[in-house]
């Protein structure tokens, strides 16, 4: 049998499910993503971007797995950091097209500039589609492609490289005629793209789709995700080939309702230039 994604995370919540009811539900915590704020020293920034903020969000599943006041929750804290941009790495939804229509309901009031990648689950309920809805809310989609942003008077560029789960990704499209220096920021969704981007860059690079586990059954859970689905990168901050990768946990869940030892998350970016030599 074809382990899937959703397999190893449905395995990981049925072992985990006795010690959910040992701790009982936390009613008051349900819909509160916990805020990630890092300053973030990116080589290649330019000096006029020091103190840029990015929000970042991704892995929303809009669906049944996911409250949309979870969502609603995430956005309302991107907006109130007041970012320069916000970053959106994929999977917006699960499955089916009832989630894809409900998304402009659940996914509107980015306020900020927003730019997205998508993941597997959005090619699997159809890219198109949920390209047209982000775009309808105002969301540039990159699907390994580039653009330039200007931001505080200096251009800041963004590539967005399609998911690697599904095969979508193509890292020379999504740079091709990108800029080679300056301030870069890169969207994936997997994070074993990163493996596969330029190195040595000092770009900054988010990703999403491992939520970090979901269900973190110590020994169990990691050991899945790096043997099942080839992710080393699960969760945090890391250099990669002279790369600054950051994966989140994301905002919401496939399969099982509910997280363990690995909750929802939004971050909070400041970009600093590196000092001077
Ligand atoms: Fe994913």
């Amino acid at each position: 049998m074809r382990l899937s994604r959703r397999h190893v995370l449905g395995a990981g919540a049925a072992i985990a499910a006795p010690a959910i009811a040992i701790e009982g539900p936390r009613h008051s915590r349900r819909f509160e993503p916990e805020v990630t704020r890092l300053e973030i020293t990116v080589p290649s920034l330019h000096p006029a971007h020091d103190g840029v903020k990015i929000a970042h969000l991704t892995d929303i599943h809009v669906g049944m797995s996911t409250p949309d006041e979870l969502v609603l929750r995430a956005i309302q804290i991107a907006n109130d950091s007041q970012p320069d941009l916000v970053a959106l790495t994929g999977d917006f939804v699960t499955r089916g097209r009832g989630p894809v229509e409900r998304m402009p309901e659940v996914l509107a009031g980015l306020k900020a500039p927003t730019f997205a990648s998508l993941g597997n689950h959005d090619h699997w309920a159809g890219a198109r589609a949920v390209r047209r809805q982000l775009e309808k809310l105002g969301y540039e989609v990159l699907q390994n492609a580039n653009t330039s942003f200007r931001v505080r008077g200096e251009d800041l560029s963004i590539v967005g490289v399609d998911d690697g789960m599904t095969r979508s990704d193509d890292v020379p499209r999504a740079f091709r005629g990108a800029a080679m220096n300056g301030s870069r920021l890169t969207l994936i969704h997997t994070p074993r793209t990163a493996d596969l981007l330029p190195a040595n860059q000092g770009m900054f690079v988010l990703a999403g789709h491992t939520h970090g586990g979901q269900v973190v059954v110590p020994f169990v859970t990691y050991a899945l995700l790096r043997n099942l689905l080839r992710e080393n990168y699960i969760r945090g901050r890391f250099n990669v080939n002279g790369n600054e990768l950051y994966v989140s946990r994301g905002v919401g869940m496939t399969g099982p309702s509910f997280r363990m030892g690995a909750p929802s998350e939004v971050g909070i970016f400041t970009l600093r230039a590196a000092p001077a030599a």
